[in-house]
């Protein structure tokens, strides 16, 4: 079977770019990383993608003066590239209902709490001054709303006494790291699909690696 061709888009340091690299560059994972696109100049993820050989490409979204018309040159370039799927990875920008919309199926997003709560940003501080004891990672398709569409998978990690936002965080990137390849491979595979509002949890979504609850130890 030909692999599913995926672009990534990111804003920022690209950790979680790296870690689907990382998964494509096994034989075995259905997905090869055809494109890479940044909405800022300077994202750091860009020489990631650089140093795997991924064509990359920036479309700083200041250039242009509407969401649409910045979202048609993503089309663009998603289409010159023969993309299949799309993951946000840090990505920054808020996409438009059209966008979500034609991609609908085909658009994930990874996001760092236990979706539906805390939605946003600045998450992880927020999880410290709720006083949550559990937190984790979510993929989800995207919908219209911001972190708000059907979820794929999700992993869970415990907040540890003494943990500030830093530290939380970077227990939940371990986490994201694998999540989402394993997501994105269940998506490939054609078993993590959109029934209405929701990703029916089945036995392949169970035995994925895309559930994960905290270690007990
Ligand atoms: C991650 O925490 C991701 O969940 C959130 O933005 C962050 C991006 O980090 N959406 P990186 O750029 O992948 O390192």
């Amino acid at each position: 079977m030909p692999k599913a061709r995926i672009a990534v888009l990111i804003s920022g340091r690209g950790s979680n770019l790296q870690a689907l690299i990382d998964a494509a560059n096994d034989p075995g994972f259905p997905a090869e990383i055809g494109l890479v696109i940044s909405n800022r100049p300077k994202a750091a993820g860009l020489e990631r993608a650089a140093k795997a050989g991924i064509s990359q490409e920036t479309i700083d979204h200041k250039d242009f003066e509407t969401r649409e018309d910045f979202e048609a040159a993503l089309n663009d370039a998603l289409k010159i590239a023969k993309i299949d799927f799309i993951c946000l990875a840090g990505f920054m920008r808020r996409l438009t209902d059209g966008f979500a919309s034609d991609w609908r199926g085909r658009l994930i997003n990874i996001h760092p709490s236990l979706l539906p709560a805390f939605k946003g940003l600045h998450v992880h501080e927020r999880m410290i001054e709720a006083g949550v004891k559990l937190a984790g990672c979510t993929v989800h398709f995207v919908s219209s709303e911001v972190d708000a569409g059907p979820i794929i998978g999700q992993a869970a990690v415990p907040v540890l006494p003494g943990d500030d936002a830093d530290m939380l965080a970077a227990r939940i990137l371990e986490q994201e790291h694998k999540l989402y390849p394993a997501c994105l491979k269940l998506l490939i595979e054609g078993k993590a699909r959109l029934s209405g509002h929701t990703v029916p949890y089945t036995n392949d979504v169970a035995a994925s690696g895309a559930v994960t609850n905290p270690p007990t130890t």
